[in-house]
Parts: structure tokens; sequence; C-alpha cells
């Protein structure tokens, strides 16, 4: 069984000062809790938290990065320029980017690439939106994303891969699939992971689900056949409700 993996995606959210506050009360709260832990928080709270956890084992994540090396792109942070300041993760093509920032699966393509031969760990996040789910095009969507966003990733390289399941339709609206509809896109993430790859690297491919995650539907969550984690958006903001998510997803068989 892979290791539960819960990592609460920021967003927007938090100035110094509220991270500060947050990483304080978080910490003590998940010391020695046998799970992956993270935080992708925004761009300016990075060198503050990945100071503040270094050697506690808790992953500090970017909520995006660039693909090239250097040079004129405006507004833009790069891998180098992660590494620089202790960061060795981050998410790749959250829905969010995909929609309001014109990410494609192209672009999703090259970050992964580039984050892994740079040492970062990609957390990267594919879903159907409510239209897709209710044309019947789930599966497809799914199979699409993961095959050109992982066009070319060597197999020794993706296992470094975080995927993070999230339907569109669920993010930030308190509404989560049903229990089959999670476990079936599971099987599908791991059955296009096995055509690309092979079954061994599909099954150990850590896969969060994300999407409406919180205290009171995690262990639920977590029990489902093929979920290893979540990717936590509003729940996470607050370090008590993000513990007693992870104590679900750790309570799970
Ligand atoms: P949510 O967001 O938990 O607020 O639905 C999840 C995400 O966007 O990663």
């Amino acid at each position: 069984m892979n290791k539960k993996t819960v990592i609460a995606n920021f967003k927007m959210n938090k100035t110094n000062a509220e991270v500060k506050e947050y990483i304080k009360v978080f910490k003590k709260l998940v010391k020695g809790k046998d799970a992956n832990i993270g935080i992708c928080v925004p761009f300016t709270d990075l060198a503050l938290a990945a100071k503040m956890l270094k050697k506690t084992g808790i992953l500090v994540g970017a909520q995006n990065m660039n693909e090239n090396d250097k040079g004129a792109y405006t507004g833009e942070v790069s891998s180098a320029m992660l590494k620089d300041i202790g960061v060795y993760a981050t998410l790749i093509g959250h829905s969010e980017r995909r929609s309001y920032y014109n990410e494609t699966n192209a672009t999703v393509n090259k970050k992964v690439a580039k984050a892994l031969a740079e040492g970062i760990r990609p957390i990267v996040c594919i879903g159907e939106n409510l239209d897709e789910r209710n044309n019947g095009k789930t599966n497809a969507v799914l199979k699409k994303q993961l095959t050109e966003g992982f066009k070319d990733i060597d197999v020794e390289d993706f296992k470094d891969v975080i995927i993070a399941y999230e339907p569109v339709w669920a993010i930030g609206t308190g509404v989560v699939p049903t229990n089959k509809q999670i476990v079936d896109a599971m099987a599908s993430i791991r059955k296009t992971l096995t055509g690309i790859y092979n079954a061994d690297v599909a099954e150990a491919t850590i896969i969060q689900y994300g999407g409406s995650v919180n205290e009171k539907n995690a262990a639920e969550i977590a029990s489902l056949k093929g979920v290893d984690g979540a990717l936590v958006g509003g729940a996470g903001l607050d370090p008590n409700k993000f513990n007693a998510i992870i104590d679900g997803f750790l309570a799970a068989k």
C-alpha cells in the first residue's frame, strides 16, 4: 500500500504572518505522524515555509513553476529559484491554472519534464469538468490528460510524480463525487498508467483525490480503493481541520 499523502493547496491565501502562525500550530499537531504531509503555499510564503519546516519532513511545495531555465518571462518563477530557497515540490496543471491561465496538457508536459529534470517533485492535477462528466467523457479526458501530460517522461523519472485526481466540479463546491465515481476514476487512471508504463508503476504511483475534502468526509474518502491521499483546498487553510483530515487518512485501512 502506498504511503498516505495529504497535501494542502493554499491557493492565493495567507500572508507571511498568517503562514507563520499556521506553521507554528500545524508543526506540533502533525509531529510524528506516519504520512507524507505537505503544504503548497503562495510564492511569497515559500522561503518562510521552507525555513520553518526544514528537517520536519513536511513537504513545502509551490503552486506553479515555469518550464524555462530563465529569461524574459515576466511574472514567472523558475525551478532554480525554488531550489535556491529549499523548495523541492510543486503543483502542476491545477484546474484553476488550466482554466484561468490557459495551461494545456502540452504546457503541463513541459513543466513536468523540467521539474523532474531539476529534482523537483511534481504534483500533477487532472480531472474532468461537469460537462465532460455528464457526457460520459470522464475516462477519455483523464486518459488524454495523462497521455499528453506525461508524453516522453521516462519511467524512472515518473516514479517521483504524484497525481491528484480533482474533478473540476468538486473543487470548492462542497460537492463530492460518489464513492463509485472516485473508485472508478482511480482505476481508470491506473489503467492508463499501466498502458503508458506498466502495472507495477501504476500500482506504486501515489494518486490523491481532491475536491471538497474536509474533516468530516476524509475518513470515508480515505477508505476507497485506490485513493492514496488527498489534495485539500479550503479545509487545508485551518491547521486543525487539516490535521483532522490527515488523521482521517491515517485511520483508513
Ligand atoms: P477544495 O480545493 O478542497 O477547496 O475543493 C481542492 C483543490 O483545488 O486542490
